[in-house]
């Protein structure tokens, strides 16, 4: 069952949460049901890149594990080092948001590790979540999952609510890459990490998919991760980088 949440933003009162069917809002109980949020989508007014049939096939693409063992052989295997860095970091009973989860690959793959803690799915793209719930309802995982339908920039999550933030093959798709990073830095607890894993500029495929995302920022180059990662408050900045990807940790 998907129960719904209607969250409304006014400038008087900040962000109000009015659960349906009686639930409580999102973060503010250690249990949280399973549901399905969306953040003023309808006011903004802001569309997803994936819509239509070209979100089917990257949704689908996404979660399969054959396609992601191509793009291992292409760019590196950049998920043994974010799997390792991650749980390495989290404990049981955490809150993790995993920004622009897509279809879930990484979501779940977290998930699977978790016995009480939940993981944020959030994305734009409505055809990306309904792919990510069919696949955790398959792998018995939808209890360990919340599905967030928001913009990056503005989640609607409380204040320092989250105690780890990751994002990964998300940034270069973002005309507005610092204030995405504000919002999570906002949304992260003290002490907290964020991952975020993309595409390395000044690579054949880096430059491969800034070709698609001219009006995005595009993949980054090492520096720059590292300069943005700083410039919005975090520390203990790392990058781990590979053939063709970058690894960019921080700490708040
Ligand atoms: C290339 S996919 C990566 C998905 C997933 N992280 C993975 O690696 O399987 C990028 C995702 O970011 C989402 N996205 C892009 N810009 C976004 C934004 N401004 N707010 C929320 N989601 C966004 C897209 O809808 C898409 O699902």
């Amino acid at each position: 069952m998907i129960c719904d949440i209607e969250m409304h933003n006014t400038p008087a009162d900040g962000l109000q949460i009015t659960p349906a069917d009686g639930l409580q809002p999102p973060l503010s109980s250690n249990v949280i049901p399973k549901f399905r949020m969306e953040f003023n989508m309808a006011e903004k007014q802001i569309t997803s890149e994936w819509t239509g049939i070209k979100g089917k096939i990257m949704a689908w693409g996404l979660s399969n594990p054959l396609m992601r063992r191509f793009e291992f052989l292409l760019i590196g295997d950049y998920m043994s080092t974010f799997l390792r860095e991650v749980f390495h970091i989290i404990k049981d009973n955490q809150v993790i948001l995993d920004v622009g989860a897509g279809s879930g690959y990484f979501s779940l793959a977290v998930a699977k590790k978790l016995s009480t803690g939940k993981v944020i799915c959030l994305d734009l793209s409505e055809i990306m979540l309904q792919h990510l719930e069919h696949n955790a309802e398959k792998k018995s995982l939808r209890d360990r999952i919340q599905i967030l339908r928001a913009e990056a920039s503005s989640s609607g999550l409380e204040d320092e609510s989250v105690d780890l933030v990751f994002s990964n093959f998300v940034f270069h798709e973002l005309s507005n890459p610092e204030t995405v990073l504000s919002e999570i830095f906002r949304v992260l607890k003290p002490r907290g990490w964020v991952i975020i894993t993309d595409f390395k500029r000044d690579t054949l495929i880096g430059n491969l998919i800034g070709a698609f995302h001219r009006e995005a920022h595009g993949p980054f180059r090492v520096n720059e991760l590292d300069t943005l990662l700083a410039k919005v408050g975090l520390s203990s900045v790392k990058i781990r980088q590979g053939r063709q990807y970058i690894i960019g940790l921080g700490r708040k």
